[in-house]
């Protein structure tokens, strides 16, 4: 059965490396889709260098006010919903959590740079779900790495395989366009910020004698030799396989100048999966089913402290969403109605009818969700997809007010539940510890704490580097583990046993002495 609505929706994110473009690339695409009128209206998602104060900053200014999280446009007829990622590494896990809910990505690698740390950890996360992945390589009007060693490493670091669509003629100084091989025709690069579109020049072959006048005599052989390899070593594009995750197309391009853009833009539209089908524990729930289902994937909370309220995202999978119906909190086991739920075009937001899968609605939150919460029609689902991954900095809570001991526990639920950071509960004595992926992590709890809830912690340093969520087979041989290990072990917000360990060597050691314990990497293991 096939619905026009579901058919017509591409959700995905931008991600990258920081610095590599993502936000100017995403900038571009709603320039492209006439969702913004102007450069610079997309506030950059970054805090590289700064400061705590700097990041809260920026984080208030982004708020909720500014819709930042879901940028919605349409073009050629379809409807794009791009979900914005954070920059900053210490927050990867809520970039991986968005992830969850998109059905493609496109990577920005940077030609100069490469594939750095932070494009290998995201990608491993798409592999995980087998999203389908566009790469953009991007700021070809700089001196980077020759093209064929930058697919190699591609390549080979990312584990995918590669199918250029479009192969750029020289580069930095000497970049004079771009060939898409996917479309046959040469795109010639002129540095513009501002433009929009860039003059395209149809070619039936490279023999065309006109090419001369476009391109130097020295420039289109070097094109012709090395499309030849091109075709050689990468073979045509398979859509199947693109849509397993198996293959990833490649595009060139400068997305400062507006170099490339509209290739990638209309080929991924062309390619682009809409919404299909979800896992969730019970079933597998597909898009075109009637009834409504969706998850919440991101809590986002407004730094305001004269508007407290919270604005929960959810991603709608299956049926139609509709404003002021009642739907089934399935954790909760209660009917709950939504009077403002919002939608998200670019830079503005506005009260929803209806929605579809696909779509991400804004639900305003007093509380009652947490990531991964599912709503339906009454079905008892919870969508899979949204695990958690072992932090690396582990931290224990010392109250430093014991008058606002209340306000500390409830401050620090509050933030764990949103998905600042990850919560373990280690006895004896309840003593909570925060595991976390990057400093600024435990500084944003602080300041928060501080500033919303009037609690003052610190937070001590633990020797903890890892931690793993363990299971059996055998409920004995695990309760016998937890006790005789019991100074290891936290409890994780599902009440699951985590065991914390210094580092990979006591991981393996351990082990190897309780073969019949299961460890794992992320809570989704089921
Ligand atoms: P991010 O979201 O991935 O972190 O990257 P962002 O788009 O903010 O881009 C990072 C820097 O790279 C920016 O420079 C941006 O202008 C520049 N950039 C993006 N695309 C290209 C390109 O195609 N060519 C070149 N040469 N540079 C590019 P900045 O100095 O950090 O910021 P700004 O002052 O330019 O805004």
């Amino acid at each position: 059965m096939v619905n026009p609505e579901i058919e017509k929706r591409k959700t995905f994110a931008i991600i990258s490396h920081p610095d590599a473009g993502k936000t100017t690339l995403t900038e571009k695409f709603l320039l492209f889709g006439g969702a913004i009128n102007t450069a610079g209206a997309v506030k950059r998602n970054k805090a590289n260098q700064s400061s705590t104060s700097d990041f809260m900053e920026i984080e208030k200014q982004r708020g909720i006010s500014v819709a930042t999280s879901v940028m919605g446009f349409e073009y050629n007829g379809k409807r794009i919903n791009i979900l914005d990622t954070p920059g900053h590494k210490d927050f990867a896990e809520d970039t991986y959590r968005t992830l969850s809910a998109v059905d493609s990505v496109i990577l920005v690698v940077d030609c100069v740079k490469g594939v750095e740390e932070q494009t290998e950890k995201l990608m491993s996360v798409c592999r995980m779900r087998n999203t389908p992945v566009i790469i953009f390589v991007n700021k070809m009007d700089r001196e980077g790495k020759d093209a064929f060693d930058l697919l190699d490493e591609i390549e080979s670091k990312l584990n995918i395989s590669l199918c250029p669509l479009s192969w750029p003629i020289g580069q930095g100084h000497t970049f004079k366009g771009v060939y898409s091989i996917y479309n046959n025709h040469l795109n010639l690069f002129e540095p513009d910020k501002k433009k929009i579109s860039t003059p395209v020049i149809e070619v039936n072959s490279l023999d065309d004698e006109n090419l001369a006048q476009f391109l130097p005599e020295k420039s289109l052989s070097t094109l012709k030799e090395e499309l030849e390899l091109v075709e050689g070593v990468y073979g045509a594009v398979d859509k199947e396989m693109y849509l397993e995750g198996l293959l990833a197309p490649v595009f060139f391009g400068s997305a400062i100048n507006n170099f490339g853009i509209k290739e990638l833009l209309d080929t991924f539209v062309n390619i682009a999966p809409s919404p299909k089908s979800r896992e969730a524990e019970e079933r597998t729930v597909l898009a075109t089913e009637k009834n409504f289902s969706g998850f919440v994937f991101k809590i986002h909370a407004n730094l305001d402290p004269n508007h407290r309220d919270r604005i929960a995202f959810l991603r709608i999978c299956s049926g139609k969403f509709e404003r002021n119906k009642f739907f089934y909190h399935t954790r909760n086991n209660k009917k709950i109605k939504f009077s403002n739920p919002m939608d998200f075009m670019a830079n503005e937001k506005s009260i929803v009818e209806e929605a579809w899968p696909g779509d991400v609605v804004g639900l305003y939150d007093s509380g009652t969700f947490k990531i991964g919460d599912t709503l339906t029609e009454g079905e008892k689902l919870q969508f899979k997809g949204i695990p958690s991954f072992s932090p690396e900095i582990f931290k224990e809570v010392e109250n430093r007010d014991p008058l606002k001991t209340k306000q500390l526990e409830k401050g620090l639920q509050q933030l764990t539940e949103e998905g600042v950071a990850q919560l373990f509960v280690m006895q004896p004595g309840n003593r909570k510890v925060i595991g976390a992926v990057g400093d600024l992590q435990f500084e944003v709890i602080a300041f928060r704490l501080e500033h919303e809830y009037g609690a003052k912690a610190h937070f001590r340093m633990l020797s903890y580097t890892r931690s793993n969520w363990v299971t059996s087979k055998d409920p004995k041989k695990l309760e016998e583990f937890l006790k005789r290990k019991q100074q290891h072990i936290g409890e994780d917000k599902d009440g699951n046993p985590v065991y914390l360990a210094d580092n990979e060597f006591m991981i393996n050691m351990t082990m190897r002495d309780y073969p019949d314990i299961e460890f794992h990497k992320t809570s989704e293991f089921k």
